[in-house]
């Protein structure tokens, strides 16, 4: 969602900052635009649209060469996309040029102050008000001038400023919406996420709330909004440029589908010994409390995260003898029972940004619930917010799509939840040896999956193309497998897709089935496989195209469904991982056979910065 770029040095910044907004193309937009400064003049391009268009413009139109520009990738939330609303916005003299991410909450009241003033908008943003605020309050210190405005602004946002009478200076803010800096030789970057920095250096500082950075080609200086100087903790990004290439695959999402073993490899790296589950950073966690302090345990999260924690509740709750609960963020955040120091609030968020959990992690917190984020950001606000973290390890996750994140995320709760079980006396009795060998096999039980079923489901999505609705349904874990195949399916594919708790399609959705209407039900919990059987039964009375997806071994899905799919076995609490590999390859070849863009599904953003 929206992203920032920045860059200051000696290099033209114009290359710089187009390659930067390339790489947080992964974040969703739909127009991107530059400033650039030469020192003595700022030049601005924006084209609605991709950045492919705003290169085009720019070749066949060229704007000044310099040294310091700012850019930026805009996922319109206040007015339509179009050329007008996108950034870099300046105010009516064209002196301060702002990019923005984020939400100005109380951007009403001060467009209404600044209309009253005589300030005539260009614009539908709520970023408009900045220059126009900048510009009122103008001291003629650029530094000074910042401080004034920026106790105005109410909300979440991610500021690069430029300003014509200082040339030579980017100054940026992030206050709870992502922005770093990165340190060159003589240069300096800024950028959303590390992604659009990682060809250019690997020494960062995520701006922190409250705090200004001053970026010019000699120095990057960081002060609080009070002025005290700050002395910036330089951090080493740990990925690595290949991580973030396409290698031979067309599309991000498929080259994370098959980056699976590896990754759950990763989640699970140094955390099995001995048949203990160890968890260094959240021994702290129960070096301060015991597991029986705890009353409840909340998961919060939103698309897929609140998929992976539907399945960790399910898992949780057979194996602790305290309420699971799990929860839609943006819910949590607004409603919610009682909580207190007796919750265990966990927080699942691949990006750790996403403002709704961010928001559920502060309701959390301000009832002084014990929280732990389990993300695959380090350093996002999420892991720096939440008492605890635990980091899920999948690397970065370009596509739109998550996939490796949610394997990744339920990799983690149950080592999570073996872990607290290990201090625990409130767990049923329950022998772990037979889930821990499990969990060691996983990957590759994941990597025979992907051998097993890409072409199988390569096939089956040719044959789903012209259809406009399809229907899963599973009962136990399989229905929360069905709710992240059914997410999968609408994202990528643009396909009605819906998923049922298998005897529920029987109260209201049978009257849908229709002939040939495509459902795939899903059938890898052994225990659960007699009543799905009838419920599979009387879908094909009424004539549906019924898809299975069974374990092999298993005879009797195979018996009534018209196409059935095997996958191997494992451990029951592992199969809403394994079973997941199909359904992504699923929706990546049903997206991908209709012509789309899997890796950017419209309307939609990688990171959802705003509530
Ligand atoms: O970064 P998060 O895990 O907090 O993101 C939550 C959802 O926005 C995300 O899982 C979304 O549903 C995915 N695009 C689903 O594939």
């Amino acid at each position: 969602m929206s992203g920032i770029v920045g860059y200051v040095g000696n290099r033209s910044s114009q290359e710089i900052l187009i390659h930067g907004l390339k790489n947080l193309e992964y974040r969703g937009y739909d127009s991107a635009g530059i400033a650039v400064s030469n020192e003595k003049t700022i030049e601005v391009r924006r084209e609605k649209g991709q950045i492919q268009d705003l290169e085009a413009s720019l070749q066949l139109d060229p704007i000044l060469k310099g040294n310091l520009g700012i850019g930026h990738t805009r996922w319109a939330s206040h007015g339509t996309p179009s050329v007008t609303n996108s950034h870099p916005l300046s105010d009516t003299n064209g002196k301060y040029f702002v990019v923005h991410n984020g939400i100005i909450e109380n951007y009403r009241e001060l467009r209404k102050g600044l209309v009253a003033d005589g300030v005539d908008f260009q614009t539908d943003t709520d970023t408009e008000v900045i220059p126009h605020l900048l510009a009122k309050y103008d001291t003629g210190n650029y530094l000074d001038t910042v401080r004034q405005v920026l106790p105005l602004l109410k909300g979440s946002f991610a500021l690069a400023i430029m300003c014509s009478t200082y040339p030579n200076t980017i100054i940026a803010i992030s206050q709870e919406n992502p922005l770093i800096v990165g340190f060159g030789l003589k240069e300096g970057f800024l950028a959303s996420d590390i992604s659009a920095l990682l060809p250019y250096t690997k020494e960062i500082y995520p701006i922190k709330n409250n705090e200004i950075a001053m970026l010019t080609s000699e120095r990057i200086t960081i002060e609080t909004l009070d002025g005290e100087p700050i002395h910036p903790k330089k951090v080493l990004i740990e990925w690595d440029q290949e991580e973030i290439d396409l290698h031979e695959y067309d599309y991000f999402m498929l080259k994370e589908i098959m980056e699976q073993p590896k990754t759950i490899k990763k989640t699970l790296e140094g955390k099995i010994k001995n048949s203990h589950v160890r968890i260094a950073e959240l021994e702290p966690l129960l070096n301060q409390y015991e597991f029986h302090h705890f009353e409840k345990i909340d998961i919060v999260g939103n698309g897929t995260s609140y998929h992976s924690g539907m399945v960790g509740k399910k898992v949780m709750e057979q194996l602790f003898r305290i309420p699971v609960e799990v929860h839609i963020s943006s819910e949590f955040s607004n409603e919610h029972g009682h909580l207190s120091n007796r919750n265990l609030v966990i927080v699942l968020s691949q990006s750790g940004e996403t403002a709704d959990s961010l928001s559920a992690l502060k309701e959390a917190k301000r009832n002084d619930c014990v929280t732990i984020a389990i993300t695959n950001k380090k350093r996002s606000n999420i892991a720096r917010i939440a008492d605890y973290m635990l980091l899920t390890n999948a690397g970065p996750e370009l596509a739109v799509a998550a996939t490796k994140a949610y394997t990744s995320q339920i990799t983690s709760l149950i080592l999570l939840t073996i872990f607290l079980s290990q201090h625990s006396d409130k767990t049923n009795a329950y022998d772990y040896t037979e889930l821990l060998d499990a969990l060691v096999q996983l990957p590759d039980v994941v990597e025979q999956t992907l051998i097993m079923t890409q072409d199988a489901i390569d096939s089956f999505a040719q044959v789903t193309n012209d259809q406009d609705h399809l229907f899963l349904i599973g009962r136990g874990l399989d229905y929360v497998l069905a709710l992240e195949g059914a997410l999968k399916l609408q994202e990528v594919a643009y396909l009605h897709a819906d998923a049922y708790a298998a005897g529920e399609v029987k109260h209201g959705t049978m009257a849908l089935i229709t002939p040939g209407v495509p459902v795939i039900a899903l059938a890898t919990q052994a225990h659960l496989r007699g009543k799905l059987v009838s419920n599979i039964r009387e879908l094909k009375t009424r004539e549906a195209f019924v898809v299975g997806v069974t374990t092999v071994g298993d005879d009797a899905v195979g018996e009534v469904v018209d196409q059935v799919l095997y996958i191997p076995e494992a451990h029951p609490y592992l199969m809403p991982i394994v079973a997941a590999i199909p359904l992504q390859l699923l929706a990546y070849y049903a997206g991908t056979v209709r012509g789309y863009n899997v890796d950017r599904p419209r309307n939609l953003a990688k990171s959802l910065t705003v509530e």
